[in-house]
């Protein structure tokens, strides 16, 4: 009887690790840590540092989608089995403070400066109580991959000043643009001041009780081949996509920005590249809801950038198989599209869908598989 009940234990030690079974991967299952837990990093991204991976994303708790823990962090060698290594960023017990228990904290992603030899951390941040209406920016430091990070600031970005793709003429006549002047969303009008930058002028300058500089909320970060990284957000009420360039130690706005497809309504931005040409697949807006993926590709991150049709292909891809973007991971000479199925009623059951970015004709494809197996596709 005792050697059966070791054995027992045994066996609920040993049998989560082989969970995932096969090497793997099962979009929108269960996805079981080394603990025999589902993985809580949602909305996230992920790094390999020296070999290991590192996956980074928002803990959600049962009954609500506020940030009651905060960032986490998982690790892994072939990104199938993951330990989970703790909470990287946490929030803070202090009334008032800007990651305060209980604020909206999405979308986290970290970089890895060469030059500090530090990891950056970013993300959404909405102070507590507040709903949506700060749209903020918040970044975060530390000297390992899995924390603790140290929270930096928050705030809007590069206030006062105007895209860099935006000719003189262009923001002289959006200067004289005034959002009191047009109340009424959705018509013509507004759609065209919109696009002319109505709310890139409301925000230049603090307002209505808002601080100034534009408003950032769903948000990933690149970092290019010369080692300079960016920040794509989407901003102006999430009607236009941001592209704006981080300062050398990826700390901080450099001033200069650029916008992407004016009034599109883009949301969860992942970007790409691919054999010189940059890549960028997000979502429209219909808040927690799955809708059909967008694409993009430019020459050069800041633009300009032009449309393609959705890159989803397989039963659901209209919606993005229930999902919405969130990275791309390179891995080796191939990507991995990831995204989350959302579960507002039940936030820490959202699901991850990971899926391998094929190639035809010189466009990605994220074709739906039930299963696959990253060393199917070269991935280590
Ligand atoms: C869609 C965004 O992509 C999510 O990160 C989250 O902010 C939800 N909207 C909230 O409705």
């Amino acid at each position: 009887m005792k050697r059966e009940f070791i054995v027992l234990l045994w066996l609920m030690a040993v049998l989560p690790c082989f969970s995932v079974g096969n090497m793997t991967i099962r979009p929108g299952q269960i996805w079981k840590d080394n603990r025999g837990i589902h993985i809580n990093a949602h909305g996230g991204g992920v790094i390999n540092h020296n070999g290991t991976y590192y996956w980074y994303g928002e803990h959600k708790a049962d009954t609500t989608s506020s940030a009651m823990v905060g960032v986490t962090c998982y690790s892994s060698k072939n990104l199938v089995d993951w330990v989970y290594e703790g909470v990287a960023l946490p929030v803070v017990d202090e009334e008032g403070h800007d990651i305060e228990r209980g604020c909206i904290l999405e979308r986290p992603k970290v970089i890895y400066n060469k030059v500090t030899g530090r990891f950056v951390m970013w993300f959404h941040l909405e102070l507590k109580g507040r709903g949506y209406a700060e749209a903020r920016y918040g970044v975060a430091v530390s000297d390992t991959p899995v924390g603790p990070f140290k929270f930096l600031r928050s705030g809007r970005v590069n206030p006062g000043l105007w895209p860099s793709d935006m000719s003189q003429a262009s923001r002289a006549a959006a200067d004289t643009l005034d959002a009191g002047n047009y109340k009424e969303w959705w018509t013509p009008a507004w759609r065209e001041a919109i696009v002319n930058g109505l709310f890139l002028k409301r925000d230049m300058h603090a307002h209505d009780g808002h601080p100034a500089g534009q408003m950032a909320r769903d948000m990933t970060l690149y970092v290019d081949s010369d080692d300079c990284a960016y920040h794509i957000y989407s901003s102006e009420d999430n009607l236009t996509l941001h592209v704006a360039e981080l300062t050398a130690d990826y700390t901080a706005h450099t001033g200069r920005y650029v916008r992407v497809a004016p009034g599109g309504m883009n949301e969860a931005p992942a970007i790409f590249r691919k054999d010189g040409k940059y890549w960028m697949i997000t979502s429209g807006c219909t808040g927690w809801e799955p809708n059909e993926a967008r694409m993009f590709s430019a020459d050069n991150i800041l633009g300009p950038w032009t449309q393609h049709p959705n890159p989803c292909v397989g039963p659901g891809a209209g919606k993005t198989f229930g999902g919405q973007s969130t990275y791309v991971l390179p891995v080796g000479d191939g990507f991995v599209f990831m995204a989350d199925i959302w579960r507002p009623g039940h936030p820490s059951d959202a699901r991850y869908v990971w899926l391998p970015i094929e190639f035809e004709h010189g466009l990605p494809v994220v074709r739906w598989r039930d299963e696959w197996t990253p060393v199917e596709y070269g991935f280590k």
